[in-house]
């Protein structure tokens, strides 16, 4: 019997919605096909964009899109992608599977995807080849309501309105693909890029921070897995001579982290693991906590107020290419371990709601972790999918303090992973979430909830359960689902329940 406590009088931090944002490249089958079919397509759509795809996007509330990547971003050059469909640039992706990439879905698309999601806009800026005015009129282009030559064009274009870019982000891993360049070298040319990054909303003294949603944000690029390195290379330069209240020039810091259960050479397969490799690949999701305190310290160190938001806007499992498929398109298939990985990540981001403040699983459609795959008009939900759907009730609530007592389990002494795995909020309607993950491959779990500070009237849950290896296909698409659960008692002092092996629960509390 594990213990479990929540303590819902005791608010912690908001959990931004953005921590259940997303990311879509132009890379493999995410934008074309996945999400963008063109306007005559016979697969249904609006204005290009898949209706299926769109749909059971909104049913999981996609907050933010990350746009266009990504490696991709870097050599993204978004004049490219305007005007005419007929006289954009061809050209080959030859960072993703050498295709014809015909820029399609440029800027416009990507406002209109968003405007159909109903979702923030994150759009990332190239710096890796691309100058400052480029960066700077691609601002001018999507924001300024005024007579420019930028916002004359984006008229011209069919769009005389501008749009609101809530994220920028000014490069992508600049220490690899965007560039190659070392934490110093990266920071200063952030600072001059970011200058022209105008605020052209901004009213006399607004100084943006993570949480001015009025004005654009500016993420810079931050490290990868534990290159603690970087974030102090980087940290150290854009707060040397910057006025204490603009706090670096940036509101946000990334963190990219993707989940190789067996090594980045060798990555494994999505759908076929044994024991071993089930726990390896948990306990690396788990490492997600380790990475946030690591680089979250050096972060406190130069932003003691958390002013500058860690965005971790690359997140997921990483496997072998489904067999068959480009390996430059990165397509992979997603079972029951996938959800618990998506369960452990996200209980972890809400633990750390003060500092995480984004994040964007990688990516939303047919690439890596994706909670949607497709295939030709077909189109399946993923159990990530469900486990965003299990989660959605924990976006906006205010984080509460709740831990768990519990064992710590694994095949190997190295890959350990503790039992479950929880958070808990409070809703703006004054409902408690409970998302609970069983993480044993073979062994059910009771827990015995203590609860204080909330009476509980009525409880209403969901689960989602499965063998590990259990995933949802064209042929049989509903294979892994979420279902009512009736499990949950109401006792004494709280709430007891037994979780099945490789499960995930949302318990909503209602007040008496
Ligand atoms: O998500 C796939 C790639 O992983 C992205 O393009 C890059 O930023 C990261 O290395």
């Amino acid at each position: 019997m594990a213990k479990y406590y929540v303590n819902a009088a005791a608010r912690k931090a908001k959990i931004n919605k953005e921590i259940y944002g997303h990311f879509s490249e132009h890379l493999g089958r995410c934008i074309y096909e996945g999400l963008y079919v063109g306007e005559d397509s016979e697969i249904p759509n609006v204005n290009g964009m898949r209706t299926d795809v769109v749909e059971a996007l909104k049913e999981i509330r996609i907050p933010v899109l990350r746009w266009p990547g990504g490696c991709f971003a870097d050599e993204y050059h978004w004049k490219d992608g305007i005007g005419p469909k007929e006289t954009r640039k061809r050209m080959i992706n030859t960072h993703w599977g050498g295709v014809v990439e015909d820029n399609s879905f440029g800027t416009h698309e990507f406002m209109e995807l968003c405007r159909q999601l109903e979702c923030e806009t994150y759009v990332n800026g190239n710096l890796g080849s691309g100058t400052v005015q480029e960066m700077s009129e691609w601002v001018e282009y999507m924001t300024f309501n005024g007579v420019s030559p930028m916002a004359d064009l984006r008229a011209k274009n069919g769009h005389p309105e501008p749009w609101k870019v809530d994220f920028f982000g000014v490069g992508n891993e600049n220490w690899g693909c965007g560039g190659n360049v070392t934490p110093e070298f990266y920071a200063n040319e952030y600072r001059r890029y970011q200058t022209y990054v105008r605020q052209y909303s901004a009213q006399d003294g607004d100084i943006p921070s993570i949480d001015t949603p009025e004005l654009i944000r500016r993420i810079a690029c931050g490290a990868n897995v534990a290159d603690t390195d970087w974030t102090e290379g980087v940290l150290h330069t854009l707060f040397r001579h910057c006025d204490e209240e603009r706090h670096g020039n940036l509101d946000g810091l990334s963190l990219h982290y993707y989940v190789h259960p067996e090594g980045w050479k060798i990555k494994g397969s999505a759908t076929e693991f044994d024991e071993k490799v089930y726990y390896k690949t948990l306990s690396k999701a788990q490492h997600m906590d380790d990475l946030i305190r690591m680089h979250g310290a050096i972060m406190d160190k130069y932003d003691p107020e958390k002013k500058v938001g860690m965005i971790v806007d690359e997140w997921g499992t990483w496997y072998t290419v489904e067999p068959g498929t480009n390996p430059g398109f990165l397509y992979q298939q997603n079972t029951m371990r996938d959800a618990l990985v998506a369960a452990i990540t996200l209980n972890v981001f809400n633990h750390h709601a003060d500092r995480v403040r984004m994040a964007c699983l990688a990516q939303m459609v047919n690439v890596l972790q994706s909670v949607i795959l497709t295939d030709g008009p077909r189109m399946i939900k993923t159990p990530t999918w469900h486990v965003f759907d299990l989660y959605k009730l924990h976006q906006d609530a205010d984080l509460v303090e709740s831990w768990i007592e519990t064992d710590e389990i694994g095949a190997e002494p190295e890959f350990q992973v503790p039992e479950l795995s929880e958070s808990a909020s409070v809703d703006a309607d004054g409902h408690l979430q409970l998302t609970v993950a069983n993480l044993s491959l073979t062994e059910e779990k009771a827990v015995d909830a203590a609860i204080a500070g909330f009476v509980i009237g009525s409880v209403q849950a969901r689960i989602l359960t499965g063998d590990a290896h259990a995933m949802n296909t064209f042929e049989e698409p509903d294979t892994v689902a979420s279902c009512e659960f009736n499990g949950v008692r109401v006792t004494a002092d709280g709430l007891a329940f037994t979780l099945p092996p490789c499960s995930v629960i949302r318990i909503t509390c209602f007040p008496r």
